[in-house]
């Protein structure tokens, strides 16, 4: 483990995740960019003993979820906390283990933010200028650039301001032809307005000797955040938005602080809500030079890890420590294309639950394809390469030494006898391989470290395979070899924790361990005797028809950027029956909240009833007379006592819901294909 510079050990650890933006729905890029390699580390930390936090939470200010939340027809707090919680059950089904998930929205970061920056703002650090933006005169609001569109003036293309859609050009709101407010879609005026800037130059000196010093980072870090310093100008940090953490100065009370001021500044809140909670003083994790701070983060967010907030925090000038080391990963792509929910590209963390895969068969493939030194591909053959491979080399170990010990010794630990020179070449792997596992998570090679703590595995199979304890003519090694090879895979089970920790869990309460430390992954110590469990298949291998079930789930695209989810033959289409049907009658089903019953005219097929749990979106007098689309050929079901003959067709996004109707009239019983 890493001392610190004057050589001491720090007394705490205090990890951090980016803070993932509440609007994304998180899929396996965040996972493995930062979430993944913070929750490993930090258990890590814990197993050697360490006094870890893992800090993170929802990103949730700006433009993007005032617009989801109107899109949502909610208002955006609540739309934030509805997000914020799908983003906590998603994480806690991958086992990751935060200290606290918060939020920036909480009270706390608006303080703190606030406090933060009067901070900078008393000590010089913050400049004010004009700009003219576009304001929307009904909306009674200068306009965002997700907040304006018109036509690219090079591609010609609709798009908002920003980045064109189309052609990717970047867009400033006054860029655009005939731009509109996206809210009223009136033409917006040009008007001035202040900002409030950070000045960046006045940190180069700090910045430039703060960075070369970190020579331990790795060299992509380093060289970007370094390039950046000559050019450093003054950096907006309000918005006319507003929700957001307000500002407080006089002549700034309808803006807030950009989302990017206010994100990073939400670890601080979250440590100290944590510590207000738990009996800690926030202050020894974030003013003390004996926390060690490292941030986990994409190599996007570079610049605001490096450059930004460690500006921010100096500029306070109140003994804020800067991150020891900001391990950025590279992205992860799927199959080779970016991770894209408009596109449906990539699997998310949503699909990833529906799976029948545990949690720890992720984390391992995602781990073999972390993006540590470059950008990696998600494949579904590594994917299954992963998981087979420790089967073969873990979880295989692991049921046959169990069924070795319950075959010949009543499934307790043997007693070994001498040791040969064989017995201690596995001892002195024991005694090492957790050493250098070690270094290498102490430098972010989580990929290497995996390997490592496998080969040791791999070994102890060999060993095995060598020994052949099975044989009669090997009775005398019998115990021994058992024994050894038992502590073989206690070992391996220690330094597999961080990994997959329920599979490893799992293995060494079999070998009746608990809550060991990293330094018991040193030892053969097993007590002779021992009770065991029974032998188990701890991973089930993947076949290749699996995976090629899930290439074609979830990339059945024929043509760039059409998205085919679940593709089907003309066959299984031609089956079903739609058809144009006539509302006689509708009224609604007594007793139930939802349901109307329909009288319906499908032509040929003569008359019939429909139950549609429609009462929310639609009045049974409204739909009276109407021509809809309806499933005729679905088995019929009782509800409510009542028989449903068919099904009616309706589009549903969000919390709306709109029948289907012929474009133009036509005859009941008219077939749609
Ligand atoms: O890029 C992102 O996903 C941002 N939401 C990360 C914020 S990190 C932090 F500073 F809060
Ligand atoms: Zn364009």
């Amino acid at each position: 483990m890493r001392n610190g510079k004057d050589g001491r050990k720090p007394k705490r650890w205090l990890i951090t995740s980016a803070l993932p933006y509440v609007n994304n729905r998180p899929h396996l890029g965040h996972l493995v960019g930062c979430i993944l390699p913070g929750d490993i580390f930090t258990r890590y930390l814990k197993l050697k003993g360490e006094n870890a936090i893992y800090i993170c939470g929802t990103d949730e200010h700006g433009t993007q979820s005032e617009i989801a939340a109107r899109n949502a027809g909610v208002s955006v707090d609540e739309w934030c906390k509805k997000m914020h919680d799908e983003h906590e059950k998603d994480y806690s089904w991958f086992e990751i283990e935060f200290t606290r998930f918060g939020r920036t929205s909480s009270k706390t970061n608006h303080e703190m933010t606030q406090h933060i920056f009067l901070g900078l703002y008393e000590n010089g650090y913050i400049t004010e200028k004009e700009t003219e933006q576009l304001y929307c005169e009904h909306d009674k609001m200068f306009l965002p650039d997700r907040y304006v569109v018109g036509k690219c003036p090079y591609c010609g293309a609709e798009t908002h301001a920003g980045q064109c859609e189309n052609c990717g050009k970047l867009l400033e709101p006054t860029d655009l032809i005939d731009p509109k407010c996206v809210l009223c879609g009136n033409t917006p005026v040009v008007k001035k307005t202040k900002h409030l800037y950070l000045d960046l130059p006045k940190f180069k000196d700090k910045l430039e000797t703060w960075i070369s010093g970190n020579k331990h980072w790795k060299p992509n870090v380093r060289n970007w955040a370094l390039s950046l310093i000559p050019d450093l100008k003054p950096r907006p940090i309000t918005r006319d938005l507003k929700w957001g953490v307000k500002v407080p100065l006089p002549g700034f009370e309808d803006k807030v602080f950009y989302v990017w001021f206010d994100a990073p500044i939400g670890y601080i809140s979250i440590t100290k809500e944590w510590a207000e909670e738990n009996g800690e003083n926030w202050e020894d994790w974030w003013k003390s030079e004996d926390t060690r701070l490292i941030h986990f983060i994409g190599k996007d967010n570079i610049p605001f890890h490096t450059i930004i907030f460690p500006s921010t925090l100096m500029g306070t000038e109140e003994g804020f420590i800067l991150p020891y080391d900001v391990p950025a990963m590279e992205f992860l792509n799927y199959e080779g294309k970016k991770f894209s929910k408009s596109k449906g590209v990539g699997v998310f963390l949503k699909d990833v639950r529906e799976m029948p895969y545990p949690p720890d068969y992720w984390r391992i493939a995602l781990v073999n394809m972390m993006p540590e030194t470059g950008d990696t591909d998600f494949t579904w053959a590594e994917f299954a390469k992963s998981i087979n491979d420790l089967a073969d080399a873990y979880g295989n170990l692991v049921n046959r030494v169990l069924v070795l010990s319950r075959k010949y010794f009543d499934s307790t630990v043997p007693k070994p006898g001498e040791f040969n020179d064989r017995d201690n070449e596995l001892l002195k792997l024991i005694e090492t391989v957790p050493d250098q596992v070690a270094r290498e998570l102490d430098s972010f090679k989580f990929r290497e470290a995996l390997k490592k703590a496998l080969s040791l595995a791999r070994d102890a199979n060999a060993y095995l395979n060598a020994e052949e304890p099975w044989k009669k003519e090997n009775e005398v090694r019998r115990a021994t070899v058992i024994y050894l090879t038992l502590n073989a895979v206690k070992s391996v089970s220690i330094l597999l924790k961080p990994f997959i920790p329920k599979i490893a869990e799992d293995a060494l309460l079999r070998l009746g361990v608990e809550n060991p430390s990293w330094e018991d992954a040193k030892k053969v110590d097993l007590k002779p005797s021992t009770k065991l469990g029974s032998p188990v298949i701890l991973i089930k291998k993947l076949s290749d028809n699996e995976v090629k079930k899930w290439e074609q789930k979830f990339s059945g695209r024929n043509v760039e950027g059409v998205k085919m989810v679940g593709q089907i033959k003309y066959d299984e289409f031609a089956k079903l029956d739609i058809r144009v049907a006539k509302v006689l009658k509708a009224e609604e089903v007594e007793g139930s909240r939802k349901l109307i019953r329909l009288e319906l005219d499908v032509g040929e097929l003569g008359k019939r009833q429909i139950l549609a749990g429609l009462k929310r979106w639609y009045k049974p007098e409204d739909l009276e007379g109407k021509l809809i689309i309806i499933l005729a050929n679905l088995e019929p079901k009782k509800m409510m006592g009542m028989e449903s003959q068919g099904m009616l067709l309706a589009a549903e996004k969000e919390d709306d819901v709109v029948l289907l109707a012929p474009e133009k009239p036509i005859e009941p019983g008219a077939k749609v294909h």
